[in-house]
C-alpha cells in the first residue's frame, strides 16, 4: 500500500492509507453468481474472475486514497444485513445486486432506509436483455446507474461516487474568499 505524505507541525510524515481518519469508506457489494465471474456465462459477463476485478477496484481506491470494503454473497439475507451495517463509517455504496435487482424490494428498502449516496452496476447491458431484466427495484434508490460496460463499470462507478462525496468539499474551496476568478485576476 503506498504511503501517505501529510504536514504535520512542519514535517512530512508517511503512513499507510488505511490509517487516515478523514479517508472516504466505500462498500462495494458484488451479488448472486457472482462469485462464478470468469467462467460463468462468459459470453455475457467476460473472462475476468472476482478476485481480478477486486484487485482492479482496490488499485483505483489507493490511487484515490478511498478505503473500499468489497464483499460478494449468494444470500439476500447477508446482502441486506451489509447495507444496514454501512449506515455506520460508510460514505457510500457501490452494489451489482446481480438478480436480487430485478426482484428485491428488500435490498432497495435496506438502501433507502440506510440513506447513503449508492451507485448500481451491472456487467452486462441489462435494458438489452431479455424483458424481465429491465426493471431494477435499485435504480430508483441510486445516485446512479451503470451497466453494459463490463467490469470498467465499477471502476466508472467509484470514480463517480468519489466525485459525488467530494464535490461539496470542492465547492467549499471554489468558494472559500481569495479563490474566486476576480481574486485570481488580481481583481480588486
Ligand atoms: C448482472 C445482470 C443481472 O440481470 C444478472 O442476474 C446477473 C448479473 C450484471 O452484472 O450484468 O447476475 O447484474
Amino acid at each position: 500500500m503506498p504511503p501517505c505524505w501529510t504536514l504535520s507541525r512542519g514535517i512530512f510524515l508517511a503512513y499507510p492509507v488505511c490509517e487516515q481518519k478523514d479517508m472516504l469508506r466505500i462498500r462495494v457489494l458484488h451479488g448472486p453468481n457472482l462469485n462464478l465471474l470468469g467462467t460463468r456465462e462468459q459470453s455475457i459477463y467476460g473472462t475476468l474472475s472476482l478476485g481480478a476485478l477486486d484487485s482492479a477496484i482496490t488499485n483505483l481506491a489507493e490511487e484515490l486514497a478511498v478505503k473500499v470494503d468489497l464483499r460478494q454473497s449468494n444470500s439476500e439475507s447477508e446482502l441486506i444485513t451489509w447495507i444496514q451495517e454501512a449506515r455506520k463509517g460508510y460514505d457510500g455504496i457501490i452494489i451489482n445486486p446481480a438478480a436480487y435487482t430485478h426482484t428485491s424490494i428488500a435490498i432497495r428498502d435496506a438502501i433507502a432506509a440506510a440513506g447513503l449516496p449508492t451507485v448500481e452496476v451491472h456487467l452486462s447491458n441489462i435494458h438489452q436483455r431479455e424483458e424481465f431484466r429491465r426493471r431494477s427495484y435499485i435504480a430508483e434508490v441510486s445516485i446512479g446507474q451503470i451497466c453494459g460496460l463490463g467490469p470498467i463499470g465499477y471502476l466508472l462507478a467509484l470514480r463517480g461516487l468519489y466525485d459525488h462525496l467530494t464535490a461539496s468539499q470542492r465547492q467549499k474551496k471554489m468558494s472559500a474568499p481569495g479563490t474566486s476568478r476576480r481574486a485570481a485576476k488580481g481583481a480588486r
